[in-house]
């Protein structure tokens, strides 16, 4: 079976990707990613705010010793002096680029105009076939305007673009009052792919104990129908490629999500959850599926349960996803 796909450009040898969670936090967990047949890796997030926190710490450390002990300054690494933050994460980026055979994507939580350049520059230095934008941005402030929100999205965007030759993605997140056209914006902004949609943690409040908890919970099937709403409704309407985020446990799942038109499937919570080893799990049964339905490439059936470009936008507008499938007269009858 054919499952050799493309991704922003990058040959993949399938379309299952691991997206950013805990198991990439090793070199030997990214090793285990790829050693289960994944065909691109997307690392955990770097994220700003914590590299500034990481940073004053080891500044603080560093002018203790040197109070203490001028002479031992010596023996911290002058790497660490200078930024002794993002090293940590660029190191494994570096090891794990040189020592897997499938893309490895690194991504990139920024928050201050300079941290977003200045470290996707480095990760692009470090190994990293692309780079994900996880733009994990809750509005908090009242007086900020959605126009605001999403100009600071494209703004993010442009400025990452300039800064790197590789391919980057925007990882959205699914509360936008008009989701295509913040998508849109993205494309004409330069968006190599879109991943949608990123999950926020949503803190829950524990009655019983009186205490709010961090609570992540992962997904589970049915919070895949959001995103792949968004994924047919956009097929065809965007040059940048398309990632399904959320909601992926079992192989249909994958299949659900190539049919809307995703070019890439990626999983989280089913990798936690079951293991790395579970990809093999999702990939047999894609290509058991395939063969079941007679599509003998990735290419043959994606998008053919998308909304043809040439619909009408406003009677999806009106009548969703269901609606506009049926004004477009599509049956579901293939070669399957
Ligand atoms: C424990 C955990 C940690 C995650 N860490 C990140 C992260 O660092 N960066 C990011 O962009 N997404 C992160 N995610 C989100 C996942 O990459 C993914 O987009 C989301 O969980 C939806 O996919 P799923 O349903 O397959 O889990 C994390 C998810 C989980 C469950």
């Amino acid at each position: 079976m054919d499952l050799s796909t493309s991704y922003m450009g990058i040959e993949l040898r399938n379309p299952l990707v691991a997206s950013a969670s805990p198991l990439s936090y090793t070199l030997d967990g990214i090793h285990r990613l790829a050693e289960a047949g994944v065909g691109a890796i997307v690392m955990f997030s770097l994220f700003e705010e914590q590299l500034r926190e990481e940073a004053a710490r080891n500044a603080e450390l560093i002018d203790d010793v040197e109070e203490s002990f001028p002479e031992a300054l010596n023996y911290v690494p002058e790497i660490v002096k200078q930024d002794p933050g993002p090293r940590r994460y660029l190191t494994l980026l570096e090891r794990a680029a040189a020592t897997v055979d499938i893309p490895v994507i690194a991504s990139l939580n920024g928050v201050t105009a300079d941290g977003w350049t200045d470290y996707a520059r480095a990760m692009q230095e470090a190994g990293a076939a692309a780079i994900e934008l996880n733009i994990y941005y809750l509005p908090g402030s009242s007086s900020e305007s959605g126009r605001e929100v999403e100009q600071r999205h494209v703004d993010v965007l442009q400025r990452v673009k300039a800064a790197v030759t590789v391919p980057v993605a925007v990882k959205l997140s699914p509360y936008f009052s008009s989701t295509a056209e913040i998508a849109l914006r993205l494309d004409e902004a330069g968006a190599d792919a879109l991943v949608l949609f990123n999950r926020f943690l949503q803190p829950d409040v524990d009655p019983e104990e009186l205490a709010v908890l961090p609570n992540v919970k992962l997904s589970n099937p049915a919070d895949g129908r959001l995103p792949r709403t968004w994924i047919a409704l956009l097929r065809g309407r965007v040059r940048a490629a398309l990632a399904a985020t959320t909601g992926v446990e079992g192989p249909v799942d994958v299949a659900a999500y190539l049919l809307a038109g995703a070019d890439v499937v990626m999983s989280a919570s089913a990798l936690l959850r079951h293991g790395p080893g579970h990809a093999g799990v999702l990939l047999d049964g894609l290509s058991s599926w395939m063969e079941r339905k007679g599509f003998s490439s990735v290419g043959e059936l994606r998008g053919l349960l998308a909304v043809p470009s040439s619909e009408d936008e406003a009677a999806y507008e009106r009548a969703g996803y269901v609606s506009a499938m049926r004004e477009a007269n599509i049956r579901t009858q293939g070669p399957w």
